[in-house]
C-alpha cells in the first residue's frame, strides 16, 4: 500500500476526471481516433500543470478502463503506447514539478515492459509534495472493491477507514470532492464507486482533447458553489429550538 502523502496536499481537493471524447473529436476533424487520444495527452499536461494552482491536490485521471480492453486491438495497442511514452517523455517533467505519480489497476494483463515503466515512474515521482497525480489503468472500481473484500479478511476490525485504504491502495487518500465527465456523456463507468460516495459531479460538452485550464476553473468554480452537507442540514434548515418537528 501507499502511504506517505504530504498531509498538506490531503488538506487540499481530490478531482477525478473521465477524459471522454478523444475519438469522437479526432472524426470531426477527419483525423484517426489515434490522434484524438494523443490531443489527449497534451490536455493531461495542461489540466497537470494547471491543477495545483487551482487549490488541486489529488488528480485522478482515467486513461484506460478494464472495459476498454473490448475496443479494437489496433487502438488499445495505441493507447498502452502511448501511455509508455508518457511514462518515458514525462517524468522529468513531473519530478520537475514536484508532481507525484501512481498509477492504479490491474498491471498484470498490461503489455511487456509497462508495469516495469509505471514502477520506475512512480520510484523517480515518489517525492512529489506539489499533485497527487493518480492515472487509472486497466481499472474497474467494482474490481477493485472486489479486491478490498477479498483483502479485508485479514482486518481485525472492519471500518469505513481502513477499507477505503484497501479499496484505493493508498492510507487515508482523500474522498473525491468532485468528478469531471467531459464530452457530454453524463455516466460514471465504473470509475471511483466507492471513494466518489459524496462527490459533486460536473459534465462538461468540452471534448477532452479541448479541455483547459480555463475548464478545469470553470468546474471548480461551480464546485464551490454547491453546498455539500454529506447527508446533513445546513444551520439555517434547521427546526427552530423548542418547536417540536412533527404535531402529534
Ligand atoms: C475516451 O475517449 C478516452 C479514452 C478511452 C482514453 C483516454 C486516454 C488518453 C487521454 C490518452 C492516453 C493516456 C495516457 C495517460 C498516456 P473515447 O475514445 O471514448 O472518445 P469517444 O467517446 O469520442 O469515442
Amino acid at each position: 500500500m501507499q502511504s506517505g502523502l504530504p498531509s498538506e496536499l490531503q488538506t487540499k481537493l481530490h478531482v477525478g476526471i473521465i477524459m471522454d471524447g478523444n475519438g469522437r473529436w479526432a472524426i470531426r476533424r477527419r483525423m484517426s481516433r489515434l490522434r484524438g487520444h494523443e490531443a489527449g495527452v497534451e490536455a493531461i499536461r495542461r489540466v497537470v500543470e494547471a491543477a495545483p494552482k487551482q487549490g488541486v491536490g489529488t488528480l485522478t485521471l482515467y486513461a484506460f478502463s478494464s472495459d476498454n480492453w473490448r475496443r479494437p486491438k489496433a487502438e488499445v495497442s495505441a493507447l498502452m503506447s502511448l501511455l509508455r511514452f508518457y511514462l518515458a517523455s514525462e517524468v522529468e517533467a513531473l519530478v520537475r514539478n514536484g508532481v507525484r505519480l501512481t498509477v492504479i489497476g490491474r498491471r498484470d494483463r498490461l503489455p511487456a515492459g509497462i508495469a516495469e515503466a509505471i514502477g520506475r515512474a512512480e520510484a523517480a515521482t515518489a517525492g512529489g509534495e506539489t499533485l497527487n497525480l493518480r492515472i487509472a489503468v486497466d481499472y474497474s472500481a467494482r474490481d477493485a472493491i472486489l479486491n478490498a473484500v477479498a483483502r479485508a479478511a485479514s482486518l481485525g476490525g472492519l471500518t469505513r477507514e481502513n477499507f477505503s485504504d484497501l479499496v484505493t491502495g493508498e492510507a487515508g487518500l482523500r474522498d473525491v470532492d468532485l468528478v469531471i465527465r467531459t464530452s457530454g456523456e453524463k455516466r460514471l463507468s465504473d470509475f471511483l464507486l466507492w471513494e466518489s460516495a459524496y462527490a459533486e459531479l460536473h459534465f462538461t460538452d468540452r471534448m477532452w482533447p479541448d479541455f483547459g485550464e480555463e475548464d478545469l476553473r470553470e468546474a471548480l468554480t461551480a464546485f464551490h458553489g454547491r453546498e455539500r452537507r454529506f447527508g446533513g442540514l445546513q444551520p439555517e434548515a434547521l427546526e427552530p429550538q423548542g418547536e417540536p418537528a412533527l404535531s402529534a
